[in-house]
């Protein structure tokens, strides 16, 4: 097991592991966390700032569990603004009221405590949680998820001789307040000050860019072995080039899905995207070597400053590595070459995924489309005297009531469900539009780009199909270059300026689910959508019910109960039935070992 920087000792000082395989009731097992979100200082970049950390940490400590286990993860707010926290690529199945966007939660309130509770069903693979609100993930409080798979269902390499997470992602000197009131009055953030390796700074490779007592990150390896690394761009906007000096990648999953594997030297990251690479240490360690994360589709001479530079210290090595960085992709002449690459991610479709059936048994490629939904980003707009962003020219209003939970009370005006299909002529506006989806559909998205910048677009609740991407108007001759076979399944995708992307999903998860750009900016200045799927004939199968616990807001404020933080450890008075029983079930499992 190799070092990750990640503490795995503090992690299993708050994490309890109910196993409660034998009752009968609890065929799933349980896993308890505590998360304390909270303002620590740190100087990544060598200036001291404010960064959220999550029971002290960060990044966040690690979330490791196996398919289909419980989590139940009470979240405790320190910070002094509202807090979500959302859960990239878990797909939250019928249980869209743990998601952690407002669309679909209300905040937790500063000093207040909120316990989500869902089921990783049917997945594996790598993902991570971070803040939703309020651009809080420009300061941190992301954290890696891990769900490893059930000891029957084969993985579809080697056992790794160990586990390395590695969290990239840009990072600016400014704190998340900061950068918002930038955002606020209609400014761009401009090129970041750096990029982060698990929250470190860069190793001083050159004396001029980087200077003198900054805190890197090392990872420490033994010679011969192999190690599964899973790599997560968490940052704030900036597409990573991701490599290591000397050593091969080889590319196997990425966010849920086993990819055919293939040998890479790097590979481009965009934010909130999520891989896994194998890599054996088969080099001499005559010294250590780079590990480097540089900026992508940007000036690459002007933002050099935007690297990220940890080591991998072989046990055996013999000294400090010096020297040039290895060199990014040199494909500034042939434009293809990112898309290509990003069309190369294929699904391996004998491979098990979390079941033992092989991922290519649902047989996307012939199903047929029900709706086509035509989504285009440009660059943001000034409406009512404010720089905002779009999606179909629909600027979102940040939702005061939960969209499920105002139907289940039934409040009308929350939003509307007239988000329109394709791009209309018409002036940008602030609305809450969402996307009336018909369950069991199985639709096509292209998002088309007409902004300048390369995006990253993420579907909560899902993954999809990334059938197609390419530079040029989308039109519908484009299918005829559909992968319809083989295309990776994943929930976030890059879309490149001047572009389209098209994926497919089959529309079998109940609930709203936020549709965005995972870039920052954007988002924040309302680049998303939701998507409704309900069940007409709905009879509690489908869609799980709010559960006991849910928060009020907005106008279904009057529901709401002073939440009380009792600090005791087995406080049971939340009259949250499903947790009630779990730790009831764990209290009976530890008498009968006990006795
Ligand atoms: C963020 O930075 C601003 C100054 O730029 C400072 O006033 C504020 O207190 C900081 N906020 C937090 C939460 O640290
Ligand atoms: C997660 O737990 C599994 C065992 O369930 C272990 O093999 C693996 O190394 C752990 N991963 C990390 C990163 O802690
Ligand atoms: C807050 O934490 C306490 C103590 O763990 C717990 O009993 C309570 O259920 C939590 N509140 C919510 C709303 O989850
Ligand atoms: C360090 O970076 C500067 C600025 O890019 C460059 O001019 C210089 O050659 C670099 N130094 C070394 C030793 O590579
Ligand atoms: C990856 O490619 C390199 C160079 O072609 C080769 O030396 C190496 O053995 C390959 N690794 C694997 C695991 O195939
Ligand atoms: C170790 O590998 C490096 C790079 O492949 C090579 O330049 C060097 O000569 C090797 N050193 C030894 C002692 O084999
Ligand atoms: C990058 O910036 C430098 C310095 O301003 C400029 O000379 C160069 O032409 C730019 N390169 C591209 C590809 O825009
Ligand atoms: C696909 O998965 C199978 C396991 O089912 C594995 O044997 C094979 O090597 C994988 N192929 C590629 C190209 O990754
Ligand atoms: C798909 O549509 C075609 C033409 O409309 C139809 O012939 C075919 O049966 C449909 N396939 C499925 C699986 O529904
Ligand atoms: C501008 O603001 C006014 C008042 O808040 C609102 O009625 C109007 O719809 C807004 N215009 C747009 C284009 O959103
Ligand atoms: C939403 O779609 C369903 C069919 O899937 C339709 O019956 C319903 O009228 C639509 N609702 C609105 C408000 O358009
Ligand atoms: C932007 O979109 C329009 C159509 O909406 C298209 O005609 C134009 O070529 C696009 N521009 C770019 C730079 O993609």
């Amino acid at each position: 097991m190799a070092r990750s920087g990640l503490s795995l000792f503090f992690l299993f000082s708050f994490v309890h592991i109910a196993l409660l395989p034998s009752l009968c009731f609890a065929a799933d097992p349980t896993i308890f966390y505590d998360f304390r979100f909270s303002y620590i200082t740190a100087s990544p970049l060598g200036v001291p700032q404010q960064v959220i950390a999550v029971n002290g940490e960060f990044p966040g400590p690690i979330v490791n569990s196996t398919t289909n286990y419980n989590v139940v993860a009470n979240v405790w707010n320190d910070l002094d603004e509202d807090l979500l926290m959302t859960w990239s690529g878990i797909q939250m199945r019928r249980d869209s009221w743990q998601d952690g966007v407002l669309g679909t939660n209300c905040p937790i309130h500063p000093k207040m405590n909120w316990t989500y509770q869902f089921q990783v069903k049917d997945q594996i693979g790598s993902f991570f949680y971070f803040p939703s609100l309020n651009f809080q993930r420009a300061s941190g409080g992301f954290g890696p998820f891990i769900v490893t798979n059930r000891d029957i269902i084969p993985i579809p390499f080697a056992q790794p001789d160990g586990e390395i997470v590695i969290m990239i992602g840009d990072w600016y000197a400014r704190n998340h307040t900061a950068l918002r009131s930038a955002l606020d009055a209609g400014k761009d953030l401009g090129m970041p000050d750096g990029v982060l390796i698990n929250g470190k700074g860069p190793y001083q490779y050159n004396t001029t860019l980087v200077p003198d007592g900054i805190l890197y990150e090392t990872i420490h390896v033994d010679p011969g072995k192999t190690y599964r690394l899973r790599v997560h761009n968490v940052g704030v906007s900036t597409c990573l080039n991701f490599r290591i000096e000397n050593h091969f990648l080889i590319l196997a999953e990425t966010e849920g899905y086993y990819t055919t594997q293939q040998n890479l030297t790097n590979l481009d990251i965009h934010v909130g995207q999520s891989y896994s690479f194998l890599v054996t240490m088969d080099q001499n360690a005559s010294s250590d070597y780079y590990i480097v994360a540089s900026a992508r589709f940007v000036n690459e001479s002007l933002w050099q400053r935007v690297t990220g530079v940890a080591v991998l210290h072989y046990s055996n090595s013999k000294g400090a590595v010096t020297g040039p960085l290895p060199d990014p992709p040199n494909d500034f002449y042939d434009k293809s070459a990112p898309v290509n690459q990003a069309k190369s991610i294929r699904q391996n479709v004998s491979a098990s995924g979390a079941r033992p059936n092989p991922q290519g048994s649902f047989h996307y490629g012939s199903i047929n489309v029900t709706d086509t939904y035509v989504i285009e980003i440009v660059p943001p707009v000034m409406i009512n005297g404010t720089l905002r962003a779009t999606l179909n020219g629909i600027s979102f209003v940040r939702p005061d009531t939960p969209f499920r939970l105002a139907d289940k009370y039934k409040v009308k005006g929350e939003y509307k469900l007239d988000f329109p299909s394709r791009p209309l002529n018409r002036p940008a506006r602030m609305d809450r539009s969402i996307i009336n989806a018909t369950y069991k559909g199985f639709i096509e998205v292209i998002f088309q780009n007409n902004d300048t910048v390369v995006q990253s677009v993420h579907i909560d609740g899902y993954s999809f199909f990334m059938v197609g991407m390419d530079f040029g108007e989308w039109t519908e001759e484009s299918r005829n270059n559909y992968n319809k076979w083989d295309a990776i399944s994943r929930s976030t995708t890059q879309v490149f300026p001047g572009g389209w992307t098209a994926v497919f999903v089959s529309l079998d998860n109940v609930g709203v689910w936020n549709i965005r750009s995972d870039n920052l900016d954007r988002w924040y200045l309302g680049q998303e959508t939701y998507m409704r799927i309900v069940n007409p004939e709905e009879s509690g199968k489908t869609e799980m019910d709010a559960p006991d616990n849910v928060l009020y807001c907005g106008a279904l404020q009057y529901l709401s109960k002073d939440q009380k933080t009792k600090n005791s450890a087995v406080s049971v008075s939340m009259g949250n039935s499903k947790l009630l029983f779990s730790l009831l079930l764990a209290l009976f499992a530890l008498i009968s070992i006990i006795s």
